[in-house]
């Protein structure tokens, strides 16, 4: 794996002041990708060449965010088998193994297991091809990757477009004060982000905003992440502990929250970084818009209820040793899931790239999942 700071960013790599970051780009060789778990204090990259460096980089958080973690599963599935050279049917059940084996990285984010089917099913459809061989399957595949990379780029500014017009009904305040929790921004996708979108494509539409970010417990994604790609578009961020956004909810500072998702129930149930659930019931409480946002390979019709959901639980030094400090007495339980889920019934909307569904979310996420035309 080689490691370079920002300075020693290669030929393909382009960020200037006022661009938007990349999460993750590919250089011909190696996925390049921001690493996450040294922001805010250094801004470095790591270039990943195999499935075992994308399953670590997934599972520490190197790369995070449900769409993010998608397109970096997909490309561990192709450098799982690029340099496979025997039969084309011996190297798809080579590629089903690594998929298996990304898919055991992390647990609730639905984008994941939605783009390791993809990746596969692309594989398959090779089948029917009279160019069956190893190499074709391997060109359709990074060909799949790249595709998947540009797209999040469309469909985030889609949904970006669609959380913009919903905002604009939202108070008729010259500046929009927004509560996020965690990070579904850019550095959560590859540009523009879920939750962040509204802000940036309704920046470029000349609305204003000032977005509160909630510094999100244990590791800080709000704080660490939200804040960086916020300071970094210029655009104004002030960052809170987890505890105080009820006190500024209360004072009628915040008009709408918006937050993304890991993934969404056929009903609406809503699994998000863990607190989001408190922020929802805090936001129902003051009456505040509580807007979730995401694209719809985050929905899983598959799974009828939040019930359903897995729920990562992550290494309890999360928590007793937040950043290397110890916080708790030695010998203390620790419960830290990485999740909750929010019920349907505290969401007011959901934004996609199809539109905006509201309740009941049964029939109208089916309905913008079935005909995704219906909600444009
Ligand atoms: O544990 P993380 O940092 O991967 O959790 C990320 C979140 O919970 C995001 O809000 C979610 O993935 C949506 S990202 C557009």
């Amino acid at each position: 794996m080689v490691i370079l700071d920002a300075k020693g960013r290669g030929k393909n790599q382009r960020i200037q002041s006022g661009t938007m970051l990349q999460t993750l780009t590919w250089t011909g060789d190696a996925v390049r990708m921001i690493d996450q778990t040294k922001l805010p204090a250094r801004t470095e990259y790591v270039d990943i060449t195999d499935e075992k460096q994308m399953w670590d980089a997934i599972k520490r958080l190197v790369v995070r965010g449900a769409p993010a973690i998608g397109v970096a599963a997909a490309f561990g599935a192709y450098l799982g088998i690029r340099t496979f050279s025997g039969e084309p049917q011996t190297m798809l059940l080579r590629l089903s193994e690594v998929c298996d084996y990304l898919a055991t990285s992390r647990p609730t984010a639905v984008n994941l297991f939605w783009a390791l089917k993809r990746i596969q099913a692309v594989a398959l459809a090779q089948l029917e091809s009279e160019d069956f061989t190893a190499k074709q399957i391997q060109k359709c595949l990074l060909d799949e990757c790249l595709k998947m990379l540009a797209e999040d780029q469309e469909i985030c500014r889609s949904i970006g477009r669609h959380g913009a017009e919903l905002l604009r009904s939202v108070g008729s305040k010259p500046s929009h004060n927004i509560l996020t929790h965690c990070n579904a921004g850019s550095l959560a996708a590859i540009t523009y982000g879920t939750a962040l979108s509204p802000v940036y494509v309704g920046i470029e539409q000349g609305m204003r905003f000032h977005v509160f970010a909630d510094e999100t417990r244990p590791l800080l994604q709000g704080s660490r992440i939200t804040a960086y790609e916020l300071k970094h578009n210029n655009v104004p961020v002030t960052v809170l502990c987890d505890n105080m956004a009820a006190s500024l909810m209360s004072e009628g500072k915040i008009d709408a929250v918006l937050v993304g998702a890991d993934r969404i129930a056929a009903n609406g149930d809503v699994a998000n970084k863990i607190g989001t659930l408190g922020v929802a019931i805090v936001a129902k409480h003051f009456n505040v818009p509580f807007f979730v946002v995401a694209p719809t390979s985050t929905i899983d019709l598959a799974t009828a209820s939040g019930k359903e959901i897995p729920i990562e639980h992550r290494d309890s030094v999360e928590v007793s040793h937040p950043f290397g400090t110890q916080s708790t007495p030695d010998g203390i339980e620790i419960f830290n899931p990485a999740f909750d889920v929010t019920p349907a019934a505290l969401v007011t909307a959901i934004v996609t790239e199809h539109g905006v569904a509201k309740a009941p979310y049964t029939e109208n996420l089916f309905a913008i999942m079935s005909n995704p035309q219906a909600g444009k």
